[in-house]
């Protein structure tokens, strides 16, 4: 895309980045959308470094197009992860859980960008005073860890406050969305749940087959209660943790039983007790695609919405 600065900054052809999903987004993923020209991520929170390096050398295998690792902060092995994607020459780095800025010279000086993901306005202004290269702005439609504003409001407020680079994310299905990102105020979009779908993702069947058939009110968001709300298809654990919490339960007790359940879903396939982590938009999400299908869909429904769009107000 001409005169992006996504584009620019990352070395892609296209301002998708596909958002890291942990247990799901491997090397195979990430390899497969940097090949098609968008940026993939590897989730690599919690990950042994072992592993992360061989998912890192998967991804190279599959493309010579640059591609991303996700890092969550609060990992005890946060500092070994680090070397690993230094010395593996990861070109992108996208953050979460915690502040980036005590690793954020290193990281930087090895010519590694890093794009933190944030859910309010005072973050992505903190992330730009330390020296992050563009921000993800995840609204609470996402799938996964959400915070508590919708991308509609948060992306033109951190847009306005910030003069790097704005990524959408959350609620990200279709052309439209592309497009209202844009007018928002950013600059390319981070998608989760729909490539949740992809034919090159390894997460279990089940899971796919559970983000088709959900619908517009298919989601809940758990969690509310600890702090840390996590959007997931309703399903017995999700409304088992809901009936918890209102029930007053600790913030232990709660914690103990979302403890490996989007392993359980998303690995072994058990959709009804494993948390079937997913965005609101998993009702756009009907059928099953190859990554290249997935991004240039979007693309073409971008330029099909923008001409839809002339066709109201001219161009
Ligand atoms: C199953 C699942 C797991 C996720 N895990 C992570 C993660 O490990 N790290 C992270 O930064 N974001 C994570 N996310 C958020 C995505 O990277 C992305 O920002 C989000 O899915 C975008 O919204 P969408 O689901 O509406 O497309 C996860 C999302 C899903 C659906």
């Amino acid at each position: 895309m001409k005169n992006n600065r996504v584009c620019e900054l990352l070395g892609i052809k296209y301002p998708i980045l596909q958002g890291a999903m942990a247990w799901i987004a491997d090397g195979n993923l990430a390899g497969h959308v940097s090949k098609e020209g968008g940026l993939g991520i590897i989730a690599g929170g919690g990950m042994p470094v072992d592993i992360l390096r061989n998912e890192i050398k998967k991804a190279k295998d599959i493309t010579t197009n640059p591609f991303g690792v996700n890092l969550m902060l609060m990992m005890p092995n946060i500092e070994d992860q680090i070397d690993v994607c230094i010395e593996e020459g990861v070109k992108v780095v996208t953050t979460g859980a915690g502040n980036p800025g005590i690793y954020m010279e290193k990281l930087k000086s090895a010519g590694i960008k890093v794009i933190p993901v944030v859910a309010s306005v005072a973050l992505a202004k903190r992330m730009e005073k330390i020296g992050a290269d563009a921000v993800v702005a995840e609204g609470m439609e996402a799938g996964g860890h959400i915070g508590e504003i919708t991308t509609m409001a948060l992306v033109p407020q951190i847009a306005a406050a910030v003069s790097i680079p704005v990524i959408a994310a959350g609620g990200i299905g279709g052309g439209k969305q592309f497009l209202a990102a844009f007018a928002l105020g950013a600059e390319g979009v981070q998608v989760g749940t729909k490539f949740l779908v992809a034919d090159e993702c390894t997460v279990h069947d089940n899971y796919k087959e559970a983000i088709i058939k959900a619908k517009d009110r298919s989601t809940v968001a758990t969690g509310n209660y600890t702090g840390h709300p996590v959007r997931v298809i309703s399903n017995k654990l999700a409304k088992e943790m809901l009936e918890m919490e209102k029930r007053g339960a600790t913030v232990e007790e709660l914690e103990k039983m979302g403890t490996g359940k989007l392993r359980l879903a998303a690995v072994e396939g058990d959709v009804k007790e494993g948390s079937v982590m997913s965005g609101q938009v998993a009702s756009m999400v009907t059928k099953r695609e190859s990554v290249k299908d997935i991004i240039e869909g979007l693309m073409r429904d971008l330029e099909t919405e923008k001409e839809n769009l002339f066709k109201y107000f001219g161009k």
